[in-house]
């Protein structure tokens, strides 16, 4: 039987390549579009039954609210959320010498409330789903371990803020037979990483996929790179 997936974010970047991948695999794909870009609806084209386009803005209840009843619609179970929509809003000043922090709420709001949003709303469908599998997408940015930075405040916040989630997550649901994972995935080239990165983010949405197919335990580390090594909290 055909798996299902939601992934936020995307219609650009991780999350396009995430979408591009899951489809090749045989996955339906219902995909959140937040802004309408011409890739997302190209890749319908090439995947017109398994690609289902569903407008959602993470920062907004009801349309996180109307984007579960859309795919609660077309499928019984879901089983498997990809949490993948974020922004990254600082300047290149540290934000202490900045103007207002008028991005500061935003961020935190979309990166680590908006997650928050969507497991709650999809639940119900990924209770009915066979994998069980919640991935938040973190960055090493969220750790507070292994913390370098002198500036990027709200964006460390938020991922640290999602790395919490992902636990208080974790232990709710894993005796309910769910599997929550924060997932590191790696400096990549998109708008967000810039062209200097290291990683094509299709390179990451391989890794991702591994992660997503291969079995967990309980006891298992749940934050982790691309390539399932473990972060540090
Ligand atoms: N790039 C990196 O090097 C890197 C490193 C570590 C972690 N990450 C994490 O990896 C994930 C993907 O990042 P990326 O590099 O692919 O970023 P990106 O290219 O900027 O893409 C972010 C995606 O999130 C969407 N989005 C933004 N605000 C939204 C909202 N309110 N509701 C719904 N969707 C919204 C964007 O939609 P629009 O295009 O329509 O605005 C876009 O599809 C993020 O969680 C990011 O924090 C990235």
């Amino acid at each position: 039987m055909t798996e299902t997936i939601f992934i936020t974010g995307a219609d650009k970047g991780l999350g396009f390549s995430l979408a591009e991948k899951f489809l090749s695999e045989g996955y339906h794909v219902f995909a959140g579009q937040y802004i309408t870009r011409e890739r997302l609806q190209l890749l319908v084209e090439r995947f017109p039954q398994t690609l289902t386009i569903v407008p959602l803005d993470v920062s907004d209840e009801a349309s996180v609210s109307q984007a579960a009843r859309t795919v609660a619609g077309l499928t019984d179970a879901l089983d498997v959320l990809i949490n993948n929509a974020a922004v990254y809003l600082e300047g290149a000043r540290p934000v202490l010498e900045d103007d207002t922090g008028a991005h500061w709420l935003r961020t935190l709001d979309v990166n680590a409330l908006g997650p928050l949003r969507v497991t709650r709303r999809f639940l119900p469908l990924l209770e009915r789903g066979r994998r069980k599998l919640i991935v938040n997408i973190s960055s090493e940015a969220g750790s507070i371990a292994d913390c370098w930075r002198d500036r990027e405040y709200a964006y460390c916040m938020s991922k640290a803020a999602l790395n919490m989630q992902s636990r208080i997550l974790h232990n709710y649901l894993t005796p309910r037979g769910f599997t929550v994972l924060a997932v590191h995935p790696g400096w990549m080239r998109t708008d967000m990483g810039g062209p200097d990165a290291d990683l094509d983010p299709a390179e990451s949405a391989a890794g991702i996929f591994a992660l997503v197919t291969r079995d967990w335990s309980p006891d298992d580390p749940i934050y982790v790179d691309y390539q399932g090594r473990p972060m540090r909290w």
